[in-house]
């Protein structure tokens, strides 16, 4: 069995994922790219099929909500990458990289709302995940990263 890769536990990390519609779109560089150039540094990334119960567990706080079946279904249609970011306030600087939920009202410069649109298919498409908290940020890597381990500095 390979040696799990270690992660600094003093610093800060973020789950990434290209989403699978940007992943079809072949976004994923693009995605990776920015936060890259942003200076983000990458300590982990794999393209994973995510099944309902993986998403049932990533998108746990919205599992009430009326469009949760439908976020299932368009999370498991395709492929996804799954990134771990590392820096200093990686959490909100993804999400400032990221823009708007809706890519429609996305702001220009992000990547939302550079490459996202709606496609008329009734789903929220796009195209990137990043964690919104700490807490949530590390529930997220252990889920999509199990292998990754922390190590004390
Ligand atoms: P994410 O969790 O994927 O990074 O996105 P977010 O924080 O910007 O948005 P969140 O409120 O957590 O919603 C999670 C994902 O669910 C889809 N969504 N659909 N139909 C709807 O009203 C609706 N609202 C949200 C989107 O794909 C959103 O990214
Ligand atoms: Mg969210």
């Amino acid at each position: 069995m390979p040696t799990p890769d270690l992660l600094d536990a003093e610093k800060e990390h973020s789950l990434v994922l290209v989403k699978p519609d940007g992943f079809a779109r072949g976004l994923t560089g693009e995605v990776l790219r920015r936060i890259e150039a942003k200076g983000y540094v990458l300590k982990g990334l794999k393209i994973k099929k995510a099944n309902e119960e993986l998403l049932g567990e990533h998108y746990v706080e919205h599992k009430e909500k009326h469009f949760f079946k439908d976020l299932v279904e368009y999370m498991s249609s395709g492929p996804v990458v799954a990134i771990v970011v590392e820096g200093d306030r990686v959490i909100e600087g993804v999400r400032s990289l990221m823009g708007n939920t809706n890519p429609t009202l996305a702001a220009p410069g992000t990547i939302r709302g550079d490459l996202g649109r709606d496609w008329g298919t009734g789903n929220v498409e796009n195209i990137v995940h990043g964690s919104d908290s700490p807490l949530s940020a590390a529930r997220e890597i252990a889920l999509w990263f199990p292998e990754l381990t922390y190590k004390e500095s």
